[in-house]
């Protein structure tokens, strides 16, 4: 059986009582030993994607084989060869990080003293040996993450999935985390399947990407050629006064199309003539009697790819481009 694919997918859908198209088709090819990022907005699919390619949610339509099994016909050889961290994961606050590890593999069918043994292994690898011994309910929401990522490793997946990982932690803990599924993907050779709603990231940690809105699949690639698709760079301003976004709008039109901005009182732009716009933009604004408190060029980000493709931000600072987005719940 080829076992180059870690993760095949075609047309894979789940449609909820209700009507509710949460994945509504998707086709993915994750080639083993590849981090590989999903990353989409907030209710675009992404865990109930996980959820069906780790086994514990059925399909509605399409097909898919993970490290090499069908999912709906062998799922048990699928679940021999995952390991999930999910978003939503409960574990008992009252057990020590030493003791879920220990059971988690006792489960897995360690006996006992090689189940503590593997315990140490994996708290050494995630950095908890300090913490080993303390009630989970303590631990801060870094150490938690990387007690999720230690118990999906217990039996040495072939294939690993994280859902949003990082989502809520303070940077430090989000570097942290990055760096550890680095090592597992490097040191041995684990291909990840990880979902995000940050394109840092996507952009930092995976190889290539695809990226998932309202259940469809909108662009997928490496994060390079996805951003060298959209090619020209985008020209951000940020307007002294908001008011006059307006007479800002209509002066930069005619230098490129508009873009959905990051927050009001802000413009942003596409800008095919790149630096030896930025005078004439300048001269415009003035002429219009804008004033603009900052200029921002840059080149495309994973950010401007997901705008090309679905006209909304995926990270919007106070939500001013993505007026359809709820705020997660707690
Ligand atoms: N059990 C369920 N019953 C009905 N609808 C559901 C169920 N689970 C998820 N949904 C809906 O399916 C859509 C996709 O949800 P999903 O949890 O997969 O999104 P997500 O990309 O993981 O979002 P987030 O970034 O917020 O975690 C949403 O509209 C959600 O409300
Ligand atoms: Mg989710």
């Amino acid at each position: 059986m080829p076992r180059d694919r870690a993760v095949e997918a075609e047309g894979l859908e789940r449609v909820f009582k209700g009507g509710i198209r949460a994945v509504d088709g998707v086709d993915l090819a994750v080639d083993a030993g590849e981090v590989f990022g999903f990353l989409g907005p907030n209710g675009a699919g992404k865990s109930t994607t996980v959820r069906m390619l780790a086994t514990l949610l059925r399909p509605t339509g399409g097909r898919a084989r993970v490290a090499g099994h069908d999912l709906v016909g062998d799922p048990s050889a699928v679940r021999r060869s995952i390991g999930v961290a999910l978003q939503d994961a409960a574990i008992d606050p009252y057990m020590t990080g030493r003791e879920l590890l220990h059971l988690q593999a006792v489960l897995h069918g360690f006996d006992r003293a090689h189940g503590r043994a593997r315990a140490v292994e994996l708290l050494e690898r995630v950095d908890l040996v300090a913490a080993a011994d303390r009630r989970v309910g303590t631990y801060s929401g870094g150490m938690r993450r990387r007690l999720d990522l230690a118990l999906a490793l217990v039996h040495e997946p072939e294939v690993l999935f994280l859902d949003e990982p990082t989502t809520g932690l303070d940077p430090i803990s989000r570097l942290t985390l990055w760096d550890e599924v680095r090592r597992l993907n490097t040191e041995l050779g684990t291909t990840v399947f990880l979902t995000t709603q940050y394109l840092e990231e996507a952009d930092q940690l995976a190889g290539r990407v695809a990226i998932i809105d309202g259940g469809r699949i909108v662009a997928e690639g490496t994060p390079a050629a996805l951003k060298a698709e959209v090619g020209d760079p985008t020209l951000r301003i940020t307007l002294a006064d908001p008011a006059a976004h307006e007479a800002g709008a209509r002066a930069l039109a005619a230098f490129g199309e508009a873009l959905p901005p990051e927050r009001s009182g802000a413009l942003a732009v596409r800008l095919p003539g790149g630096a030896q716009s930025l005078p004439g933009v300048v001269r415009a604004l003035d002429e219009a009697g804008v004033v603009a408190a900052e200029l921002d060029l840059a080149m495309p980000s994973l950010d401007d790819v997901f705008v090309a493709r679905t006209g909304r931000r995926l990270e919007a600072a106070d939500g001013a481009g993505e007026p359809a987005a709820a705020p997660a719940p707690a």
